[in-house]
């Protein structure tokens, strides 16, 4: 198979058509058979109950082309089973995990010639997603939705590559979006979008938000889960006691590759913002199918510059270890956990 006559190396993280999308219809109580479309745009009544009152759901994950030439995906029954939750909470039926996986494996096999090659740096990104199509005009759950798939070859979400980022604090009336950000609902992220442009306009790469209950403790960054590393070297990975950081997929991985391939200490356990601004951490990093891990470098806050010594300007030894153990499982240089790496094709 040809690939597509692409510069790989300098994809941007952003949009561009594909030759296939997956598309499939829920109607009746049921969902249809389902099947690839070259049809890239979508019609639908100006009374659809995602336009109205948000019903919005999406995943994000990638394939890979390996060493070997094969095109393989990381673990795609979690994003089924996150989407299923997430599906749950906004009142939608949920799309049927196997099928999930199905349809990922379909579409992308009829887009093999979009995934980038191995070592050029560049992924397929595949975003799964599901909204209202049907009519609502009082506040309830509509009964006619639709799932898509749409894939897309991406460059890194970081622009600079290993050059560490410095990310703020997002202001207190903006935490609460986030506070129901363990599922992946577009509103969550639309209501992220404010305060994501003035961090932005202020020369920051994103944003942390701590929990909306207490503005206490560390939750996780608009669009990826925080890592810090402590004085002893021990991985520590904030829990949320209110349930409301993103069950990251690389995040789930990364505490295994840490403990179980690396055998480093990981602790999971909640972390105040104070022990960021006491200097408690050596390094940090963003973690995340987009972000894979970014290094974070500085965080800026409350008049406080707080500096990561060991990644304060690139990656540090163990996010950069994290990384490379990570990407080496999942372009098949290094072996997984069973049923980690999915071959495609
Ligand atoms: N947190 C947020 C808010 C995200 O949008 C993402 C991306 O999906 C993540 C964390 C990372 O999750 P995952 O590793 O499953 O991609
Ligand atoms: C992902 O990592 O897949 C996400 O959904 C993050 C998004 C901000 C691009």
């Amino acid at each position: 198979m040809e690939k597509k006559d692409l510069d790989w190396g300098s994809l941007p993280f952003s949009y561009m058509k594909t030759d296939y999308s997956y598309v499939c219809n829920y109607k009746n109580g049921a969902w249809e058979e389902g099947g690839l479309t070259t049809d890239h745009s979508l019609q639908m009544s100006e009374c659809a109950g995602v336009l109205h009152y948000a019903q919005t759901i999406f995943e994000g994950l990638k394939a890979y082309t390996t060493e070997s030439g094969d095109i393989v995906c990381f673990r795609p029954d979690l994003n089924a089973q996150r989407m299923a939750d997430s599906a749950a909470r906004l009142c939608m039926p949920e799309f049927p995990q196997d099928k999930f996986v199905e349809a990922v494996k379909e579409v992308v096999t009829a887009n093999a010639a979009w995934v980038p090659p191995f070592g050029s740096g560049a992924t397929l990104y595949v975003r799964p997603y599901m909204f209202a199509t049907g009519d609502v005009i009082g506040v309830k759950p509509a009964d006619e939705y639709q799932f898509r798939i749409l894939v897309t070859p991406v460059g890194p979400y970081f622009k600079g590559g290993d050059t560490a980022v410095t990310i703020t604090v997002a202001d207190y009336d903006r935490a609460a979006p986030h506070g129901t950000g363990n599922i992946k609902a577009g509103l969550n992220y639309a209501m992220s979008l404010y305060p994501g442009e003035k961090a932005h306009a202020a020369g920051y790469a994103e944003n942390l938000y701590l929990d909306s209950m207490t503005r206490t403790y560390v939750e996780e960054t608009g669009g990826a889960n925080i890592l810090l590393v402590d004085k002893d070297g021990n991985l520590v990975v904030p829990q949320s006691f209110t349930n409301s950081i993103l069950p990251s997929i690389t995040r789930r991985s990364l505490v295994v590759v840490a403990r179980d391939i690396l055998g480093m200490n990981v602790i999971e356990r909640p972390v105040k913002f104070q022990e960021i601004l006491d200097g408690d951490f050596v390094e940090c990093g963003m973690c995340g199918t987009a972000a894979v891990i970014s290094p974070v470098g500085h965080i800026e806050a409350e008049g406080i510059d707080v500096t990561f010594p060991d990644g304060a300007e690139t990656s540090g030894p163990v996010m950069h270890k994290l990384r490379s153990t990570l990407t080496e499982i999942q372009s098949g240089k290094v072996e997984g956990p069973e049923g980690w790496v999915v071959k495609i094709l």
